[in-house]
């Protein structure tokens, strides 16, 4: 499915309304309880949410005492939800973009964020130039990202035994970075697969201090739920909390 059709698509939005992070919010997130120490203290701060869904993040945020927060998705119906969740936050504004289209002047955030949405951008440098466009020196970077692993051979699917258990997970093709067509809720999802180096060491060599590399496991709260202990057998996340560091914006627009 093309990038402008995926959530917007009726089918596969009332199918990612059922999952239990879009019922629960940021309790039924797995990866809730390693990210959030992630996150630095938002009092006060300009907050960009890139890929916000539903805007549970940019809740999070107001809710933390954020002064501002902009949240970006490319999906009229899941800003739709985002918006009623935030009427009581005047503080939060949506924008309806592609991620790759967006710009603001310099220095406009003390923090950009982005949950479980940069597997759909073709390349993380762009996004990467985007961030030192627009976060202030010395301002966080904090993403969740589908994790190399998980995105490297493609379907993003188990492939079951005989007798029904799921086989070891298959990881594939892991330096041919690219396109990749996964099955997500039922759907053929276009995904991009990238390697930890790039991932890394473009934050390493892009003007980024490394500050935290997660790979969370499911909570104990959750490990009942169907299929969650099969989580604790490969990684499906990657967290990573960087700083932008003085002058790098200034260098790699020169
Ligand atoms: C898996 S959801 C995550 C939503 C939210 N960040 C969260 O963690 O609950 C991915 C979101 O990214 C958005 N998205 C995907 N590609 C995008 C793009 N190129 N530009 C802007 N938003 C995009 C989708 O519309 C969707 O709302």
């Amino acid at each position: 499915m093309a990038r402008e059709d995926l959530y917007d698509d009726p089918v596969f939005f009332q199918r990612y309304s059922q999952m239990d992070r879009s019922r629960e919010g940021l309790a039924g997130a797995g990866e809730w309880e390693a990210l959030e120490p992630l996150l630095p203290d938002l009092r006060g701060k300009r907050m960009l949410d890139l890929g916000c869904g539903y805007g549970w993040h940019c809740v999070w945020a107001a809710e933390h005492g954020a002064s501002a927060v902009t949240g970006v998705d490319l999906s009229e119906r899941m800003l739709a939800v985002a918006r009623e969740k935030s009427a009581a936050f005047p503080q939060i504004v949506y924008l309806r973009s592609a991620i790759e289209d967006v710009s603001f002047p310099p220095e406009s955030f003390d923090l950009v964020f982005s949950s479980l949405a940069l597997h759909y951008l073709s390349s993380f440098q762009a996004f990467l130039a985007l961030v030192r466009s627009c976060l202030r020196p010395g301002g966080d970077l904090v993403f969740s990202v589908e994790h190399p692993v998980f995105t490297a051979a493609g379907p993003q699917e188990w492939i079951y035994g005989l007798d029904g258990t799921p086989l070891p997970f298959p990881v594939d093709r892991y330096f041919d970075e690219g396109q990749r067509t996964a099955r997500f809720l039922d759907a053929p999802v276009v995904k991009y697969h990238r390697t930890l180096t790039t991932y890394l060491d473009g934050l390493l060599t892009g003007g980024f201090r490394l500050l935290r590399v997660v790979e969370p496991q499911p909570p104990q709260r959750l490990l009942d739920r169907p299929g969650m202990r099969d989580e604790l057998r490969r990684p499906m996340m990657l967290l990573v909390a960087a700083r932008l560091e003085t002058g790098a914006a200034e260098r790699r627009t020169r």
